[in-house]
């Protein structure tokens, strides 16, 4: 089955170097492995979070498309769009929206570290944060769901939302999927070996760091100009210095062969001065981007050429969603009025029911509980307890953990198949949540 591969880049200013390395090449390489269908997208919703100056979005969107084109994507084999041309996304954000719990979304690491700040800075918890910034996983979350992607190429800091997005799929297919499925459970893909591509002063590149090195922003020029200020230690050339764990040795290994890592890690050792190895880096790297420099400036001077290109990506895009969108209009009840059946079938039920926990004491003084599917059927029995409240605890335990309590609480299986006790408990744990 061809493996679907989709990511997103939030149109907020450039990209560095650690965005290439991070994320547009390795999905630019992904694209053309056989049996990969991709899809690549400007999050510009995303952008409207953070940035609220309409000019800065403009240009930022444009920038990053003519990246993407320049780094050699191939928008024949790939899905290239801008989110905000395709109005399913944010159609389908608001169903995602209503069965997703507020409780998870406290737990998303992007709001949690904005409300850790202001608490430490002794101000309201919830002081600048929207609601933009708080839904931002859901409204992600459609991003993927919307075509049903397989892999999702992220950096470490997106992983907790691909899995929430998992959550919220399953959530969605659960409720209303009548045991078809509308969504894949999407899968983060994080590149190790480049994970954390390093800045100029050690730490992950970032522009929060203020240690990027740009990867077209003012040219040769400028990358030459970024590599001068990076780090070092006080060697002087002839001493043997310690290539491991330093940031210009890292950058050089996101663009080197391993025979030139091993080569550049020797002479660096042998005592190689670190303005000649700062030399080489650059040579290094410009062998890359160079040529996708200049294919960047021809881009930047037609932006015409670059709507046309992201106009048809979104029909193309378009022509996957609205489908799919249509299906779970229908799905949710969002649908047209038809007339009225002459025949008297009993109307559907909304939503299956749910299984039943059933708690009571015996003669033998114990408390017992049992769950019960919604025909009647036992699924689970209890052991006895001297106590009450621990049975009610199991029950507790068991509604909000669903299966994964199953190992250990002391209940004995009916006799009923595997699958079916899944789905129940499942179903149970679903509606806790919600
Ligand atoms: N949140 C991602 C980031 O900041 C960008 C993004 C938005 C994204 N939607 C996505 C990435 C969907 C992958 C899939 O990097």
């Amino acid at each position: 089955m061809t493996q679907r591969v989709l990511t997103g880049i939030t149109t907020t200013g450039t990209l560095h170097l650690g965005n290439y390395v991070g994320a547009v090449r390795p999905a630019i390489a992904a694209s053309r492995e056989p049996g990969a269908e991709s899809f690549f997208f400007m999050a510009d919703y995303h952008a409207l979070i953070k940035c609220d100056e309409p000019d800065r979005i403009e240009r930022s969107r444009l920038q990053i498309a003519a990246t993407w084109l320049a780094a050699g994507l191939d928008t024949q084999r790939v899905v290239f769009y801008r989110q905000s041309d395709v109005p399913e996304i944010p159609e389908l954000t608001w169903l995602l929206t209503c069965v997703t719990s507020k409780g998870q979304m406290n737990r998303a690491h992007a709001y949690k570290a904005s409300v850790d700040a202001n608490v430490a800075a002794g101000e309201d918890p919830d002081a600048g944060v929207t609601m933009g910034l708080y839904s931002y996983p859901i409204l992600m979350a459609a991003d993927i769901l919307m075509f049903n992607a397989h892999r999702v190429p992220v950096g470490k800091d997106q992983v907790q939302h691909i899995e929430m997005a998992r959550d919220v799929a399953q959530r969605f297919n659960h409720l209303f999927g009548k045991g078809q499925d509308f969504f894949v459970l999407p899968e983060a893909q994080v590149d190790a070996e480049m994970e954390l591509l390093p800045g100029l002063d050690g730490r992950k590149m970032s522009k929060s760091y203020d240690n990027v090195v740009p990867l077209f922003e003012g040219g040769a020029k400028g990358l030459k100009e970024a590599i001068a200020r990076i780090v070092t230690d006080s060697r002087l050339p002839g001493e043997p210095k310690e290539p491991e764990g330093t940031a210009l040795v890292q950058l050089f290994d996101a663009f080197a062969t391993p025979e030139q890592r091993a080569a550049f890690r020797a002479e660096l050792r042998a005592g190689l001065g670190w303005g000649e190895a700062k030399q080489r880096l650059f040579a290094q790297i410009d062998a890359e981007i160079g040529p996708m420099r200049e294919r960047y400036e021809q881009l930047m001077a037609n932006p015409e050429r670059i709507e046309q290109i992201l106009q048809e990506g979104a029909a193309k895009a378009r022509a996957i969603a609205a489908p799919l969108l249509a299906r779970l209009r229908e799905a949710v009840g969002l649908r047209r009025f038809q007339p009225l059946q002459a025949s008297t079938a009993p109307v559907a039920k909304v939503k299956s029911a749910l299984p039943v926990f059933k708690q009571y004491r015996e003669a033998d003084g114990q408390f017992y509980f049992k769950l019960n599917a919604a025909d009647g059927q036992l699924l689970l029995q209890s052991q006895g307890f001297a106590q009450g409240k621990d049975a009610g605890q199991w029950v507790a335990r068991l509604k909000r953990e669903g299966a994964a309590a199953l190992a250990e609480a002391p209940v004995q299986r009916g006799e009923v198949d595997d699958a079916l006790l899944q789905e129940a408990l499942a179903a149970l744990q679903a509606a806790d949540s919600a």
